[in-house]
């Protein structure tokens, strides 16, 4: 089986991904899609992004949920995720067959730390570009030097975007 590392995010024109841990809009569409998509996977997230999660929400149903920390121990009375501390080598074990995912995707979902030290395993990008720019502290990194988009789906006021790696 190949892995497929997929990110997936939401940003707006200025690469803003979060405020004060927080998304800084609501696009229910954009939720229901990432739901869709993600269901049924394993989801690979930072503790802050974990941390952001509704409760009704955390952890992911129906998802493997995954959560990057350096002090695992914090987490440990939280049950429904697995806490690990080295994104890369839990990827590197995933690909090679060592570590076994629900699927064949492995869906990386920020926040903004786990983007930048997951971006070379990226496969694929599910990137929503949402119009306008807002206030932010948190950032979605340069990526498109090596993508190229391959679809695009226009609405009022946002767009889903899908990038491959080159
Ligand atoms: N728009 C979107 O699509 C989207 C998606 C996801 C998140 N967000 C937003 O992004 C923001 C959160 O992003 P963030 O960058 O602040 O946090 P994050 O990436 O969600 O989580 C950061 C945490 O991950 C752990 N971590 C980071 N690097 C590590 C490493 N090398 N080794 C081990 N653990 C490591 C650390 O946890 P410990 O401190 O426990 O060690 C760190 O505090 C929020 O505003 C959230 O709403 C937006």
């Amino acid at each position: 089986m190949t892995l497929r590392v997929i990110a997936i995010a939401a940003m707006d024109e200025a690469r803003v991904i979060g405020a004060k841990n927080a998304l800084p809009w609501s696009i229910p569409e954009d939720s229901r899609r990432f739901f869709s998509l993600t269901k049924g996977h394993a989801v690979l997230m930072g503790r802050k992004t974990y941390e952001s999660l509704p409760a009704r929400f955390r952890p992911l149903p129906q998802r493997r949920n995954l959560v990057i920390s350096r002090s695992p121990a914090q987490l440990a009375q939280d049950s429904g995720i697995e806490v690990h501390t080295c994104a890369c080598e839990l990827i590197d074990s995933a690909r090679s067959g060592a570590y076994a995912l629900p699927s064949d995707k492995l869906w990386i979902i920020g926040g903004e730390q786990i983007y930048r030290l997951t971006l070379p395993y990226w496969d694929e990008i599910e990137l929503t570009l949402v119009s306008g720019r807002h206030e932010g502290d948190a950032f979605f990194p340069e990526f498109e030097n090596n993508f190229t988009l391959v679809g695009e789906e226009v609405h009022e006021g946002y767009k889903f975007l899908r990038y491959l790696r080159v």
